[in-house]
């Protein structure tokens, strides 16, 4: 969310080209491939967006509302829409604005369900009657102007639909003209609605630190789901992704969904509202709880994008689509962001005991093993002995390096590496310099105690002065040193959420600046050091959501690196995100999450699903282990091209106490198919599911060959798509914590 700011270089051109052009008429875009198509109909009001396999429609209703008339599968372009009408008042207990399938509307006039938007005036009057004023449609671009009947409240709605995917982006800019300042009390990006039904599932994502991503679902109800976030930004308890299909209808590929995601770091909603008359909406943007903004005269307040999708393809299709949009759509570098190249972490291996000698031992191993990126961790900076002292002072620590981080640079780039290092910028130890000389900077309210989280408090990011000393601190660093990579930390969440050296009618404004702040030093770091990476990491995958992901280039999915664990926490992180982003490192075993132990081959496999890494202590490897490494590494960078960009089929979902695990990804030029199938135990003498993959071309040539483990005998080296996935093969697998992998390419 911006206010006045606009800080995307992508909302700029937007920007730009929605003025550039006039409304009423329709055009296509991106006409090599996939054009989407936005019409509007001035004889009946109706908006109509045709993308990819989707269609979206709503129209202007007899009260200037707009009301959405349609949103699933392709229609017909000689299928057309009556003027859209309010739904008649059944009872005076459920009055028309409530019961319409409303497309942005603001609260007032007996509106029961999530409003988008509600407002105070400054004479107490809270009554918001938002109606259609005008219409611009740019390409691939929609913006809708709508005011208050009285009062000049614009509200300016931007649709922006991808012809490749069908993904529609969705936000609305708040102006306040009328002269006097208003509190902003609730806010959404949006409202997507389902065609009115019962039989309704919905997914979505629930967790915790070292068990994130997990995958829930219920039916939807009568009422109100509520997911959120609180804690000021998106936590892993709840993520900001939502799939809806027809409960019996489908499942992994096959079916109708729904489907959608925040791009919001800070505290967020999305409610799941089905109402008396059966209408199920979703409607999302930050969190109302606890929520004000201050909007001053002339300034402008841009929401959140919620992006909302149709698959006819099941659950799978729908990750599928997430998936290809995020590469091609929002990551930085889009529609070409550079592949994750094999790190390695030193955070399991020394923890905060680092030092130069150390981490050069460590860089000359992680070399010799096929790893690109050397990113050393926690512990080199201020009097960073522990999690007690040292966040905020961002100095080189001169006992660990008493040279600076120069001579370890140089010999991680001697080895032919890039250096990458760890910050948590939005922290401060009480016990440390920042925290004495600046005690204000921090969030609280005054007389009240400061709660720590790992004995750390949050800097108030919305203050100027200390976005300044971030971003300074950030910039020197980089500016200082040859760095290709930061892994930014954020290891709490907030507590006592106060800006004391604001006016108290805009000390909320907090929950939006903050995150604006964070947003915007990530963009200007880029623009000044555009070869540096970000991941973005908060106690594991507590800050994973589309609104982070559109600066940094990966993020850390879970402090868990259980490789089995992992099964489970991967599975659950792709159903939103790309695999393409899914940091993943191979680390000891026995895991000191689950004190298991498991193979080499085992661990690979299971992180070779995502960006590959490894955090192990490699000096206590053996030549072995080493050699090992070398070969999965090798094989890794042979198939990372399709891991990280492919498509991702679910075979066997580890879900519902399944003792298997299959994916499959195929390259997105079809040519190669990447398989990973892991056994937790086997019973009863049962052999291993037979394997039927998906997405080949049923009349290409395709040649197995196994990167670990072993089918059965007498599989055919090779044969046809159609072979492979109507026949299917067999794995050997057999016993506890095994697992295999093999490659299918296509020779004709
Ligand atoms: C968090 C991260 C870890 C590691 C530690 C360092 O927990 O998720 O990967 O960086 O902080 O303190």
């Amino acid at each position: 969310m911006q206010c006045c700011t606009v800080i995307s270089a992508l909302h700029l051109r937007i920007a730009a080209l929605v003025l550039a052009l006039s409304s009423c008429f329709t055009v296509n875009v991106s006409a090599q491939t996939s054009p989407a198509t936005i019409q509007f109909d001035s004889t009946t009001g109706v908006f109509r967006i045709d993308a990819a396999d989707s269609t979206y429609v709503f129209g202007i209703n007899e009260v200037q509302g707009l009301q959405n008339l349609y949103w699933g599968g392709h229609l017909a372009a000689s299928d057309h829409f009556a003027a859209a009408h309010s739904m008649p008042e059944l009872s005076s207990f459920e009055l028309p604005i409530t019961v319409t399938p409303q497309e942005y509307v603001g609260w007032g006039g007996g509106l029961y369900v999530d409003p988008d938007l509600k407002i105070t005036f400054p004479d107490g009057n809270r009554d918001l009657a938002l109606k259609y004023v005008s219409n611009r449609i740019d390409g691939d671009t929609l913006s809708i102007v709508m005011k208050d009947i009285s009062r000049d409240v614009y509200v300016t709605l931007n649709y922006q639909a991808d012809g490749e995917t069908g993904i529609l982006r969705h936000s609305a800019t708040i102006e306040n003209r009328t002269g006097v300042p208003f509190t902003v009390e609730q806010i959404a990006a949006g409202t997507w609605n389902l065609p009115r039904g019962t039989d309704y599932r919905l997914r979505y994502l629930t967790g915790r630190w070292a068990g994130e991503w997990n995958v829930q679902e219920r039916h939807i109800e009568p009422g109100k789901t509520v997911l959120e976030s609180r804690r000021g930004t998106t936590g892993a308890q709840n993520n900001p992704w939502f799939a809806i299909d027809r409960e019996g209808a489908g499942d992994q590929d096959q079916g109708e969904v729904w489907f959608g995601a925040l791009g919001w770091s800070g505290s967020w909603q999305i409610s799941v509202e089905q109402d008396q008359l059966q209408q199920v909406r979703v409607t999302g943007g930050p969190n109302a709880f606890d929520f004000a903004y201050l909007l001053k005269p002339h300034e402008k307040l841009t929401t959140p994008d919620f992006y909302g999708g149709y698959s006819s393809h099941g659950i799978g299709g729908a990750s599928r689509l997430m998936h290809r949009y995020e590469i091609d759509s929002v990551l930085p570098r889009h529609p070409k962001p550079k592949l994750r190249p094999v790190v390695y972490n030193s955070w399991e291996a020394t923890g905060f005991d680092v030092n130069e000698a150390g981490q050069m031992a460590l860089a000359e191993k992680a070399a010799s093993i096929g790893v690109e990126r050397f990113v050393m961790d926690d512990g080199w900076f201020g009097e960073r002995r522990n999690d007690h002292s040292g966040l905020g002072d961002w100095y080189v620590n001169q006992q660990k390096f008493p040279h600076g981080l120069k001579p370890l640079i140089d010999k991680v780039h001697s080895l032919g590496m890039d250096f990458g290092l760890w910050v948590e910028p939005e922290m401060v130890n009480p016990n440390s310099d920042l925290y004495h000389k600046h005690p204000d900077w921090v969030l609280n309210f005054p007389g009240r105690p400061r709660t720590e989280g790992r004995n750390q408090l949050v800097l108030n990011l919305a203050r100027p002065d200390v976005r300044a000393y971030v971003y300074g601190f950030l910039d020197n660093l980089l500016t200082e040193n040859n760095i290709a990579f930061l892994k930014w930390d954020y290891n709490r969440n907030w507590s006592e959420p106060g800006w004391p050296a604001a006016a108290p009618d805009s000390e909320k404004n907090v929950y939006v600046d903050f995150t604006n702040n964070f947003y915007s030093i990530l963009v200007e770091l880029r623009q000044k050091h555009p070869n540096v990476e970000i991941e973005s990491c908060s106690g594991g995958g507590s800050r994973v959501d589309l609104g982070v992901m559109r600066y940094t280039d990966e993020v850390w999915p879970s402090d868990n690196t259980d490789a089995y664990d992992r099964l489970f926490i991967q599975n659950g992180f792709t159903y939103a995100y790309s695999p393409g982003v899914m940091a993943a490192w191979v680390t000891d075993s026995p895991t000191w999450v689950n004190s298991r132990s498991l193979s080499l081959e085992y661990r690979f496999l299971s992180s070779m699903q995502g960006a590959l890494g490894v955090g192990a202590n490699l000096n206590k490897w053996t030549r072995e282990d080493l050699d090992q490494a070398r070969t999965m590494v090798a094989a890794y960078k042979s198939i990372r091209e399709t891991v990280q960009r492919g498509s991702l089929y679910r075979l066997i979902a580890p879900e519902n106490n399944s003792e298997q695990s299959v994916t499959e990804t195929v390259s997105r030029d079809g040519k190669q198919a990447v398989t990973f199938a892991f056994l937790h135990s086997s019973r009863e003498l049962y052999p291993f599911p037979l394997v039927q993959l998906r997405g080949l071309e049923e009349n290409a040539t395709y040649t197995l060959s196994m990167i670990a483990g072993n089918v059965d005998d007498g599989t055919p080296v090779t044969a046809s798509g159609s072979y492979w996935m109507h026949h299917g093969l067999g794995l050997k697998l057999r016993g506890d914590f095994q697992a295999l992998a093999f490659t299918l390419t296509q020779t004709k």
